[in-house]
């Protein structure tokens, strides 16, 4: 053995030792050797890691404390999306997701894992060969940031499998609330600003750029599930129990359930003991434990059919309505808003609630100076649940809503079957401002640096008047700096987040350009079918419904934007100024189209079948006819089928010849 191979045995033997006492010290708290012990191991290999540091493997213990900064986060598909839940308010609701789970069932239950849901932020941890190769959040579940530095810190996560198992794992970082209360105590020592909840504070350390940081966090993590393994595992409890045995913290309190019953039951007894446990959580996460069954019922693009959240009831408090003010949207929607006396609700102060709509204020009668029940459901707005008549002084006042947009004094509109008052100048200053905002904001094109304060400087300034002027703003650097608060570095930073933006892929594009029903999740569906904004802006509107999940409602909204004279001269403002007009498509290395299926329908417009389906094979994927879960990819041409209806159903990717051709390169 030569002396590398010798120091190198003895650094892999003290690794897996450490990684050993870590688990039994972290996780099952129940540690066998003493922290002078534990030191002791650490030291030797931190010494050895120094004199040998060509030896050090990256998932080493000693990385732990952190490593050097990051300028930034890079940004990691999911080859899974990370799926999110759907919501059970009420134990009907449940008995709803019951009768939807066991179609076709006829056994007497089809039988639940119950999990605790915890609240905190879901991370993805991607294993390769038993060693911890990235840690990632789950961005919009699409798409993540690359946090493999702090995920590394959180000593429950192990870095070293005790088996070289390929697994992503995937769970829940957390705070416990008594770690919550000592890190905002030392917090409000060194006056620094507190955070609002054991939730944002362990977001906020997991976005940390310096790891080192994030490695003097007390965060934890659960860990619920897993794709992208080989290993059978016929149930949902048994992959929590293999994970257990990997050495991953998996939540003690799950439960089998044999009937939605006892699923009840379950749920109840959470709802009022809760508050034992040292952690938040939000609800009860119920899953239908057969995987084979999970399979059958499959998913929607946005969540498992086999799984739901079931919800606890928000938290309530009573406060008073000191006034009514309205808001202007970025669609010209009026909202009106209560101005409360501050109140402590659910981990926040709440001083303003949405009142939604006129029709919302005129049946709850809410009047200002009434004392009312306001509610928070997660991270929304907090709203007015109702009125406490038996409070009132005689002192209080009606609300009116105003006729004129208060921004612009343009007379406002109630359309027909709508509830929102609205301005219909597209020019009016708040809704322009408003627009910008969304333009920039981290879901869109995420423009750091134009916040609402920045984009009211622009526009006051007459530097912008839209948002395609921000690709423009560059040659105005000079009036740029003599804005109000904005220093040489700040606009430089601002033009180049600016400059930057022009890249981003389509769908951000779409989405920022804030269309009527065209949220984050109908932009990503359009841009994937469309993949160049020029194509989406020729479409008639039955081809755009003609998209799965995409109505006549979503189509008119987007024919009626393209088709107006402003749209037209603010995309080609943009695209003149080289913003990027098209969705690329996801690159695949050859060696993952292996084994993939794909099914064709439809003319494409080159390739014959036989020809597209001896390109396929030649790189190892495979062509049938039928479409079914197992399929990969239908290569849809012109005229297709029925299948394409399907395949939107079953959340399988569609392509267009062009893309298989670039696929298969
Ligand atoms: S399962 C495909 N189990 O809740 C199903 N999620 O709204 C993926 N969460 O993003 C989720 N505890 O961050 C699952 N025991 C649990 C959970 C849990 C907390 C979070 C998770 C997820 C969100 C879904």
């Amino acid at each position: 053995m030569s002396k590398d191979e010798e120091i190198s045995s003895r650094m892999q033997k003290l690794v897996s030792r450490i990684e050993e006492h870590a688990h039994r010290y972290y996780v099952l708290d129940n540690p066998v050797i003493t922290d002078g012990e534990y030191d002791l191991l650490m030291r030797e290999l931190g010494d050895l890691e120094k004199n040998y540091p060509h030896l050090k493997t990256p998932d080493s213990p000693t990385e732990r404390i952190g490593g050097q900064p990051l300028p930034y986060f890079s940004t990691v598909e999911h080859t899974v999306p990370m799926l999110s839940l759907d919501n059970a308010f009420g134990f009907s609701e449940l008995y709803d997701f019951n009768r939807r789970a066991m179609q076709g069932e006829d056994s007497s239950g089809i039988g639940y894992a119950t999990e605790l849901k915890i609240d905190g932020l879901a991370v993805s941890l991607r294993y390769e060969e038993g060693r911890l190769v990235r840690g990632a959040t789950r961005g919009n579940g699409f798409q993540g940031e690359d946090i493999t530095a702090n995920i590394k810190t959180v000593r429950q996560v192990p870095l070293r499998l005790p088996q070289p198992v390929s697994i992503e794992v995937r769970g829940e970082v957390f705070i416990d609330r008594n770690d919550f209360n000592r890190l905002n105590h030392e917090r409000s020592e060194q006056d620094l600003p507190l955070f609002a909840n054991p939730r944002n504070a362990a977001a906020g350390s997991l976005r940390q750029l310096d790891p080192r940081i994030a490695a003097r966090r007390p965060l934890k993590i659960f860990v619920y599930g897993a794709v992208g393994y080989d290993i059978a595992l016929p149930t949902h409890l048994e992959l929590l129990q293999f994970l257990e045995d990997l050495r991953f913290p998996v939540n003690p309190y799950r439960l089998y359930c044999e009937e939605i019953e006892e699923v009840i039951a379950y749920c109840s007894r959470w709802q009022e003991l809760k508050n034992i446990l040292p952690y938040d959580i939000d609800g009860i996460v119920v899953k239908v434990n057969s995987i084979a069954s999970q399979d059958i019922l499959g998913n929607t693009s946005r969540s498992p059919r086999w799984a739901i959240a079931y919800k606890f009831p928000a938290e309530e408090i009573s406060t008073r309505i000191i006034d009514i003010v309205v808001n202007v949207g970025r669609t010209g929607a009026i909202t009106p808003v209560a101005i409360l006396e501050p109140v402590l609700l659910a981990g926040s102060t709440v001083q303003r609630a949405s009142l939604h709509n006129e029709d919302y204020l005129r049946s709850k009668e809410i009047l200002i100076g009434d004392t009312v029940i306001v509610r928070k459901a997660g991270d929304i707005i907090p709203e007015v649940v109702r009125v406490l008549k038996e409070k009132r002084s005689g002192d209080e006042v009606k609300f009116d809503m105003p006729s004129r947009c208060p921004s612009c004094g343009t007379p406002l509109k109630r359309l027909p079957e709508e509830a929102a008052w609205r301005c219909l100048n597209p020019s009016c200053p708040a809704q322009v401002l408003e627009r910008i905002v969304h333009f920039a904001s981290r879901s869109a094109m995420d423009i750091e640096g134009l916040g609402p304060a920045v984009a009211y400087n622009l526009l006051q300034s007459k530097l912008v008047k839209d948002v395609g002027d921000l690709y423009y703003l560059k040659e105005k650097k000079s009036e740029l700096l003599d804005l109000e608060r904005m220093a040489e570095k700040s606009s430089m930073n601002l033009l180049e987040a600016i400059e930057k933006s022009k890249g981003n892929p389509m769908h951000r594009l779409l989405h920022g350009l804030g269309i009527r029903f065209v949220g984050e999740r109908v932009a990503r569906i359009l841009s994937e079918n469309f993949r160049d904004m020029d194509l989406l802006a020729a479409a008639s509107i039955d081809r755009v419904a003609s998209i799965d999940e995409v109505g006549p409602k979503i189509a008119m909204a987007v024919n009626a934007y393209f088709a107006q004279e402003e749209t037209r001269d603010l995309l080609e403002r943009m695209k003149t100024a080289g913003v990027n007009f098209k969705e690329p498509s996801l690159p695949l290395a050859a060696s993952e189209l292996e084994g993939k299926i794909f099914v064709f329908t439809g003319t494409l417009p080159s390739l014959s079948r036989e020809e597209a389906k001896r390109l396929v094979e030649e790189k190892g994927g495979r062509v049938t006819n039928t479409l079914s879960k197992k399929t990969n990819f239908l290569v849809a041409g012109d005229k297709p089928g029925s299948k394409l209806e399907r395949a939107g159903s079953y959340g399988i990717r569609i392509i267009g010849e062009e893309e298989l051709l670039e696929m298969l390169n």
